[in-house]
């Protein structure tokens, strides 16, 4: 059985598979992860055969508390100041790999970085602890599909090829973690996510402007694939109605919304609900296209949009 509620028995259980170098999709408070011991070459090199993600792609290592850091990565005052400010929480850290880190190369192939992050999860902090080792985690979907904010999202992709999935609920936060390149004398924004870049100025002073990159080979540091988080139908934004055939996804007043991210203009909830908005209406059989409503641009909506912006891009 692949689907398991979590509780000390199934993440037990889900630990004992991790150190024995199985994959477990796990929640967190962004997105589910699907979770390989993060020492063991042999359990990463599964992630990417599974996902069907290309190599030069590298995964987020995952750990249980800040001191846990120490044993992958080289840290600075700025990696300090913002990993007590904003961990455990969405916030991924870019860092240079430390001489001794424990992790597998595979976790970030030909890079001298290596990215990390603390989860603000019980189950996830609870599996961490029990396997004692990091692990590696990147949104448990298929490459180049919407993350998964429920357990059965991840069924949905990877059904029977997973042993264990630790159903956890929905993802309170529902986007990615933000990513910050710490690697360099100016620190960069790599993905947006519920820790604007106004809260990391706040911290360490004015970050660099993200590049845009759309192929592997523009890709000097990698992160930031522009085609990715895509529906099999064509999504259109900044909509004010449906065309005939669309779906339509709303926000605040919309009127005639399919799915309505947020009738309060919340931009937090509409972040929890618009992998699943995606997901459901992803369905050519029934639409032939997804509209969406404007999204305000600021605090979590930035990443909304970048979400967004990205699934227009199409496959
Ligand atoms: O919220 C999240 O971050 C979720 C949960 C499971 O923690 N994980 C996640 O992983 O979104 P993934 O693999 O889907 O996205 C990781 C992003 C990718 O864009 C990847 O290129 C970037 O982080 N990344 C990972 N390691 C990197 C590195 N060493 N340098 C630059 N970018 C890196
Ligand atoms: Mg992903």
């Amino acid at each position: 059985m692949t689907m398991h509620a979590a509780n000390a028995d199934s993440i037990a259980a889900a630990a004992q598979h991790l150190r024995a170098g199985k994959l477990v999709a796990f929640p967190t408070e962004t997105v589910y992860g699907l979770g390989a011991d993060a020492t063991n070459d042999a359990a990463i090199a599964k992630i990417y055969a599974l996902k069907k993600r290309p190599v030069f792609n590298p995964l987020i290592v995952h750990i249980a508390a800040f001191d846990w850091l120490g044993t992958l990565a080289t840290t600075d005052d700025r990696a300090v100041i913002l990993a007590k400010a904003f961990w455990p929480g969405p916030l991924t850290l870019v860092l240079p790999r430390s001489k001794t880190c424990a992790a597998s190369k595979l976790v970030s192939p030909n890079l001298k970085t290596i990215a990390v992050r603390q989860p603000n999860h019980p189950i996830a902090t609870h599996l961490l602890n029990a396997v004692e080792r990091p692990l590696a985690a990147p949104s448990a979907n298929l490459s180049g599909h919407v993350s998964p904010t429920l357990a059965a999202h991840v069924e949905a992709d990877f059904g029977a090829a997973l042993d264990i999935i630790l159903d956890g609920g929905p993802c309170q936060t529902g986007l990615e973690s933000t990513v910050l390149d710490l690697s360099t004398a100016t620190a960069r924004l790599l993905r947006p996510g519920a820790i604007s870049a106004a809260e990391i100025t706040a911290h360490i002073g004015p970050i660099g402007p993200s590049a845009q990159m759309t192929t592997a080979e523009d890709l000097k540091s990698p992160g930031q694939l522009e085609k990715h988080y895509a529906p099999s139908v064509p999504v259109r934004l900044e909509a004010d109605a449906a065309e005939a055939g669309e779906a339509l996804i709303g926000f605040g007043s919309t009127a005639n919304a399919d799915i309505n991210l947020s009738a309060a203009g919340d931009l937090t909830e509409a972040a929890a609900n618009l992998f699943h908005a995606l997901r459901n209406l992803d369905d050519p059989t029934r639409f032939s296209g997804i509209a969406v409503a404007p999204i305000p641009k600021a605090g979590i909506g930035i990443a909304i949009n970048d979400r967004l912006r990205r699934a227009a891009l199409g496959r």
